[in-house]
């Protein structure tokens, strides 16, 4: 019963994150996707919130979640890997669903290359956070709990 009561937060994971811990470990670190999710999990639960965690290479499947979360999710939290600096599909989903986005990437996308510093995502996003590895996943996490106690 308590569980049902909770609220829950969608944290969506685009192309190539499931290649974490592999992939480029030098710019994304050791952690694998899973190792990200288990965090995610239990501090979610620690602030009261059941995580739902999910990664698609398709950007058509990250529209539907998101479509489909509207009236669901209390937040989202979206890293969208390369779709971030492509996919105005992705904005326009993002722009109907009316509850707070936090945009997360690990990797500091500023100190990157220049086709990485746009991303049609922020200007709907209540905020973004990336540079912090795995931790900006937690930090996200807080933002959204701060934004959803206001
Ligand atoms: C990323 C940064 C993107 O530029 C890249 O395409 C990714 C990961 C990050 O988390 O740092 O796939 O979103």
């Amino acid at each position: 019963m308590i569980e049902n009561s909770r609220k829950y937060i969608l944290v969506l994971n685009g192309p190539n994150l499931n290649m974490l811990g592999t992939r480029e470990p030098e710019i994304y670190g050791s952690k694998t996707l899973e190792n990200i999710k288990d965090d995610m999990t239990s501090h979610g639960q620690g602030l009261g919130y059941n995580i739902d965690f999910r990664q698609s290479n398709s950007e058509g499947e990250l529209v539907d979640w998101i479509q489909q979360s509207r009236a669901k999710m209390a937040a989202i939290i979206i890293n969208a890997g390369a779709y971030t600096h492509t996919s105005v599909a992705l904005l326009d989903a993002l722009q109907s669903v009316e509850i707070p986005i936090i945009e997360v990437h690990l990797s500091n996308i500023f100190s990157r290359e220049k086709f990485r510093h746009h991303s049609y995502i922020s200007p709907v996003a209540n905020g973004v956070i990336c540079g912090f590895g795995v931790n900006s996943y937690i930090l996200a996490l807080e933002a959204a709990h701060d934004i959803l106690n206001v």
